[in-house]
C-alpha cells in the first residue's frame, strides 16, 4: 500500500456569527558543558562510498554531486524549511527498504560517515539538515503501510509515510492519526515520531509517548532493533522505544512504526472567538472544558498580531472586519464526538452563555456551519507558520511556560527588544504569538527584516532565561535540533544532561548519528 503526498484542503467561506452585548531556574551563570566529539573525528563520503552504496541501492536512490547530481539538486536536502540553516552535504541516499537502511548504515559506521535521517524537513530547529558534509538519509521512499487492524485500531507504518497521506489512509476505515500539525502535507510519521511532535489535538489525543506503541529503529551501527510490536500492554521491562521518540535521529533510524490510532469522530465543530483581552484566555477555556468536557479537542490561541498577518497573507478571514475590531486575540476551539445533535446542542448552550455573561469574556464568535467553514476556520490556524514566514525572517521559540504568563512573555520580549532600539522595519517587525493554550506551549515569533547577530545577541539568552524564570521548557514540542544545543541546561539539569549524553554514547559510540543535534559537538 503505497501512499503518496497530499495537499491540505483550505477554503475561506463566511461562517455563522455571533456577537456578545459587549530566576532562572538553575544556571543561568554557569556555561553549558560542551560535548566533546568533533566533527572532524568523522569522514566525508568518498567515490569509494559512493561505489559501495551503489551495491545497495539502484541509482535513482543516489544522489550525489560526487556523481552526476548538481548543488542544485542537493538543495532541498541542504537546506532547512525556513532556509535558517543549511548544510554541504555532497550525497543524499533515498532507501527503499530496513534492510537497505542497514546496509548503509552499517557502512557509515565502519567508515565514520556522520548521517543525518532526514523526513520530511519540515523541522523547525535545524536538526533535518547536515551542519558539515554528513550524509543524508531520506526515508520518502519508505512510504507504505504494513498493515492496520480496524478492530484495535492499530497501524503499521513504514517511517517515510506523510502523515496526511496516512490519515487519509485511515479515512475509509473511519480511524484518525493522534497527531495532526501544519506540515501534515509534507512530515513524516517516523519525523513526528522523532521529534516527538505535539500539534494541534494533544489535549485529546495526548502525546506520542503514549500512543505509539512500538517502533523498528535501525541502530548506529547497522544492526535493526525489532520493536514494532501492536500489544496495548507490554511490561517487559525497559520500554526502550521511549527512548527514539523526540530523540531527532541522533540514537538510531526509526524505519517503522506501530500506532494507536483513534476512532474518527462522527461530527467535529469548531468556532473563533475574539476575547477583549488576553486575561480573559484562561477564564474561557476553563468555561469551555466545563461545558464541552469530553467532546473537546482543540484550544487554541491567536495573539491579535498573529492573526493579522494570517490574513495579510493570504490564510483567510474567520471574522468580518468590524467584529475583530478591539479583539486582543483569538481562540480557535473544536470539538469532536460522536453524536452531532448532542455536540451542536452544547455549543450552542457555550456561545448563549457566554453572550449572555456580563462582562463577557468574549467579543464575537464564529461558529462553522458546513465542512468548507471548519476547514476555513483551521486554515487561519494552520497558515500563522506560513504567514510569519511570508512576513519576514522568524526567530521561533517553542515554549512551555503557564498559561497566564503567554501575554507577559509577549510583552517583556517586545519591550527588551525596544530597549535595545531593534523594534522597527529594519529590524524586528513584529513579536506575535500563537499555541497551544491546553498543553501550555506559546510558540513565540521574533519576525525580522532578516537573521543578524545583533538580533540573536538581543534574544539568547535573554529568552531562555526569561523561560528558566517560570520554571519552564525552552522546547516544548520541536525539539533542540541544532538551534538550542546551548541552550539544553536551561531546561535539564546537570544530571540529567549527563544520562542523556550517556545514553548518547551507549547507542552511538561512534558519533555518527545527526552529529552536533541535541548535543553541541
Ligand atoms: P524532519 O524535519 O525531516 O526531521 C526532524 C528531526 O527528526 C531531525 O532531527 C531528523 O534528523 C529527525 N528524523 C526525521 N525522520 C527520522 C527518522 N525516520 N528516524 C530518525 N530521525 C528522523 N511541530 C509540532 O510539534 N507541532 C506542530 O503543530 C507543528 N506544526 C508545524 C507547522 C508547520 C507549517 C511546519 C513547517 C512545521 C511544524 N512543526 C510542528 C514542526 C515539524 O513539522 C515537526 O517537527 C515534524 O514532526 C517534523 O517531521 P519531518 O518528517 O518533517 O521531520
Ligand atoms: C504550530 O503550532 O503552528 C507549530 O508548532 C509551528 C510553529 O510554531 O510555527
Ligand atoms: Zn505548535
Amino acid at each position: 500500500m503505497a501512499l503518496q503526498q497530499s495537499s491540505i484542503v483550505r477554503c475561506q467561506s463566511p461562517c455563522r456569527m455571533f456577537r456578545s452585548p459587549l530566576v532562572a531556574r538553575r544556571l543561568a551563570s554557569q556555561n553549558p558543558r560542551r560535548w566533546t566529539r568533533s566533527l572532524s573525528q568523522l569522514n566525508s563520503v568518498t567515490e569509494a562510498d559512493l561505489a559501495h552504496f551503489s551495491q545497495i541501492l539502484p541509482p535513482a536512490a543516489i544522489l550525489s554531486t560526487l556523481s552526476a547530481a548538481s548543488a542544485a539538486d542537493l538543495e532541498p536536502f541542504n537546506n532547512d524549511w525556513m532556509n535558517k540553516y543549511h548544510g554541504r552535504s555532497t550525497t543524499v541516499l533515498r532507501p527503499r527498504t530496513t534492510q537497505e537502511v542497514s546496509a548503509i548504515v552499517k557502512h557509515c559506521s565502519e567508515r565514520r560517515i556522520g548521517i543525518v535521517p532526514q523526513g520530511g524537513n519540515t523541522g523547525l530547529v535545524g536538526g533535518s539538515v547536515p551542519i558539515n558534509d554528513e550524509l543524508v538519509l531520506s526515508l520518502g521512499n519508505m512510504n507504505s503501510v504494513r498493515s492496520f487492524d480496524d478492530a484495535s485500531g492499530i497501524l503499521v507504518a513504514d517511517a517515510g509515510c506523510i502523515l496526511q497521506s496516512l490519515s487519509d489512509f485511515l479515512l475509509p476505515h473511519d480511524h484518525v492519526v493522534p497527531l495532526d500539525l501544519g506540515a501534515k502535507g509534507s512530515c513524516q510519521i517516523g519525523g513526528n515520531v522523532s521529534t516527538n511532535a505535539g500539534g494541534l489535538r494533544l489535549l485529546r489525543y495526548g502525546s506520542l509517548h503514549g500512543s505509539v506503541l512500538g517502533l523498528e529503529v535501525v541502530l548506529p551501527d547497522g544492526s535493526i532493533l525489532d520493536q514494532l510490536t501492536a500489544l496495548r500492554k507490554d511490561n517487559t521491562g525497559y520500554d526502550l522505544k521511549q527512548l527514539f521518540i523526540g530523540a531527532e535521529g541522533t540514537l538510531g533510524i526509526v524505519t517503522g512504526v506501530s500506532i494507536l490510532t483513534a476512532a474518527a469522530p462522527q461530527a467535529s465543530n469548531n468556532m473563533m472567538l475574539a476575547l477583549p483581552t488576553f486575561s480573559n484566555v484562561l477564564p474561557l477555556y476553563k468555561e469551555v472544558k466545563r461545558q464541552l468536557a469530553e467532546i473537546l479537542s482543540a484550544f487554541e490561541f491567536i495573539d491579535r498580531r498573529a492573526y493579522d498577518l494570517a490574513v495579510k497573507h493570504g490564510q483567510g478571514r474567520a471574522l468580518d472586519e468590524a467584529d475583530v475590531e478591539g479583539a486582543d486575540c483569538f481562540v480557535l476551539v473544536e470539538t469532536s464526538g460522536s453524536n452531532r445533535e448532542h455536540d451542536e446542542q452544547k455549543l450552542n448552550k457555550l456561545l448563549e452563555d457566554l453572550m449572555e455573561q456580563e462582562p463577557s469574556l468574549i467579543n464575537t464568535g464564529v461558529l462553522a456551519t458546513s465542512p468548507a467553514q471548519f476547514s476555513s476556520l483551521w486554515a487561519i490556524r494552520e497558515g500563522l507558520t506560513e504567514s510569519v514566514g511570508k512576513e519576514g525572517k522568524a526567530y521561533k521559540y517553542d515554549i512551555s511556560v503557564p498559561q497566564d504568563k503567554f501575554k507577559e512573555v509577549l510583552d517583556i520580549t517586545r519591550d527588551h527588544l525596544a530597549s535595545k532600539g531593534l523594534m522597527h522595519d529594519q529590524a524586528v517587525k513584529h513579536v506575535v504569538g500563537y499555541g497551544h493554550v491546553g498543553d501550555g506551549n506559546l510558540h513565540l515569533n521574533v519576525v525580522a527584516d532578516a537573521y543578524t547577530p545583533e538580533i540573536e545577541a538581543a534574544l539568547e539568552p535573554f529568552v531562555y532565561e526569561l523561560v528558566a524564570k517560570y520554571q519552564g521548557s525552552i522546547s516544548a514540542e520541536h525539539g533542540i535540533g541544532v538551534m538550542k544545543t546551548h541552550a539544553l541546561p536551561y531546561s535539564k539539569n546537570a544530571l540529567s544532561i549527563e544520562w542523556m549524553k550517556k545514553v548518547k554514547n551507549l547507542f552511538d559510540p561512534k558519533g555518527i548519528m545527526n552529529p552536533g543535534k541535541v548535543f553541541e559537538l
